[in-house]
C-alpha cells in the first residue's frame, strides 16, 4: 500500500487498478444537495437502498463501511476470533494477509497461480482446508490476475467450507467492473459467504469511500456494531454523493466501458506480441499480471521509471517477484502510450 500510495505516480502509468477518476462536475451533484450532518446512524437508509438494490438483497443484508478495505477488515472481525485461521488465495491482494494477521488470524494459503491459469480449483482448496479454518477469501475478479471465478467453483468451494462450519469471503471489488455481465453477488450462493465491494475500481469513485458488505442479516448486524469501534458513523457529504452516483450509475458505467473498449484491445495485442512475457488474457476487468520469463522485474521497474517515465506494479508485492500487473483503467492516449514504452523497455532488457 505504501508502494501504492508514494512510489507509483508515473507519466504514463499503467499501475494503477482501477477505472480513472470520475469529475465530480459530470455529476448532477448541487450544493443544495450536500449537507454536513445527517442519519447516517447505522448506515444512510436511501444508501442501503440503493446498494441492495445493484445486488439483488434486501436492506437488512447491507453494512455501508469506508471503501472495500474497511468492509474487508468488519468482515474478518465478524467472521474470526483471534488465532483462528483463515485460507486466502495465492498470489494475493497484500493487504487481506496483513489485516488478517492484525486481527490475530492465522493464514494459510493455497495456490490459484499462472500454472493453474489463475483459477481456484476446489480440490487445492480442500488439501488446504484445516479443521481450524473458518474462512477462505476469494478476490473476484482476481486482483492480480482479472481472472473471473464461475459460480460453479465458488458452490464448490462453498461446500468444502459449509462442511468445515467455515465461511467464504469473496472480495468482488472488481467484479463490478463486467457492468451488465456481471454475475449476481456470491451472496446468492448461501448464507455461508460474504461479499465485499466498492465503487472503487469499476467506478473511479473512490473518493467517496463507499464500500459495503452483504452477509445474512445476523452476520451483517454484528459487522455494524463493530463498525461502532472504528468510525462510529459515515462522511454524510460523502453518502449523498455516492447516493447520487448510484442514481446516475449508467452514465458512470458508460465511461468506464468507453475507457475499457479503448485500452483492452492495446493490452491484448501488447500481450500477443511478447514471447519474453507469459500471461493468461483476462477477458474482463481492469488488470493483467504477465510473467517476465527472465531478467529481474525491479530492474525493469527502474528502467521503465528512470529513463520511460511509465509505472507498473511490481509483482513482489503479490508475492509472485517474476510477474508484474498492469492496468488498463486510465486516459487511452496515456496508456497507448504507456505500452510502447513497456515494450522498449522490455526490448532493451532482452538485448542485454
Ligand atoms: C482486492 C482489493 N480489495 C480492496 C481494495 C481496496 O478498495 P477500496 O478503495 O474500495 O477500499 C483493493 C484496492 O486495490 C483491492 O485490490
Amino acid at each position: 500500500m505504501q508502494y501504492a500510495k508514494l512510489r507509483s505516480e508515473a507519466k504514463y502509468s499503467l499501475a494503477a487498478s482501477g477505472i480513472m477518476s470520475y469529475p465530480l462536475a459530470e455529476l448532477p451533484v448541487t450544493l443544495e444537495k450536500l449537507e454536513i450532518n445527517g442519519p447516517t446512524l447505522y448506515g444512510y437508509v436511501p444508501l442501503l437502498e440503493r446498494l441492495a438494490k445493484l445486488s439483488g438483497v434486501t436492506p437488512d443484508c447491507v453494512v455501508t463501511a469506508q471503501g472495500t478495505s474497511l468492509a474487508n477488515h468488519l468482515a474478518f472481525a465478524a467472521t474470526l476470533e483471534p488465532g483462528e485461521e483463515a485460507l486466502v488465495e495465492w498470489p494475493t491482494y497484500e493487504l487481506l494477509t496483513t489485516t488478517l494477521q492484525y486481527l490475530g488470524a492465522k493464514v494459510r494459503f493455497f495456490d490459484r497461480g499462472l500454472e493453474r491459469g489463475f483459477r481456484v480449483d476446489p480440490e487445492e482448496v480442500e488439501r488446504k482446508t484445516t479443521p481450524q479454518t473458518r474462512l477462505i477469501v476469494l478476490t473476484n475478479l482476481h486482483n492480480p490476475s482479472g481472472a473471473l471465478i464461475d459460480d460453479a467453483t465458488l458452490r464448490a468451494v462453498g461446500e468444502i467450507a459449509r462442511k468445515n462450519n467455515a465461511r467464504v469471503l469473496v472480495d468482488e471489488v472488481y467484479l463490478e467492473s463486467m457492468f451488465e455481465l456481471r454475475p449476481r453477488p456470491a451472496i446468492h450462493l448461501g448464507d455461508h459467504f460474504v461479499v465485499t465491494s466498492s465503487l472503487t475500481k469499476a467506478y473511479g469513485l473512490s473518493g467517496v469511500r463507499c464500500g459495503w458488505i452483504l452477509a445474512a442479516p445476523e452476520l451483517a448486524q454484528r459487522m455494524r456494531l463493530i463498525h461502532d469501534l472504528y468510525g462510529v458513523n459515515a462522511a454524510f457529504p460523502a453518502d449523498l454523493i455516492s447516493v447520487v452516483a448510484l442514481d446516475n450509475l449508467d452514465r458512470v458505467i458508460g465511461r468506464a466501458k468507453k475507457l475499457l473498449a479503448a485500452n483492452r484491445p492495446v493490452l491484448d495485442e501488447f500481450l500477443r506480441s511478447r514471447d519474453d512475457l507469459a500471461c493468461v488474457q483476462p477477458e474482463f476487468g481492469t488488470v493483467a499480471f504477465p510473467k517476465l520469463k527472465s531478467g529481474s522485474v525491479d530492474d525493469l521497474d527502474t528502467l521503465l521509471r528512470e529513463k520511460y517515465e511509465t509505472g507498473i506494479v511490481p509483482g513482489k508485492y503479490f508475492g509472485e517477484d517474476q510477474h508484474f500487473r498492469i492496468g488498463i483503467g486510465g486516459d487511452p492516449e496515456m496508456t497507448r502510450i504507456g505500452f510502447e514504452r513497456l515494450g522498449k523497455a522490455l526490448d532493451e532488457m532482452r538485448a542485454l
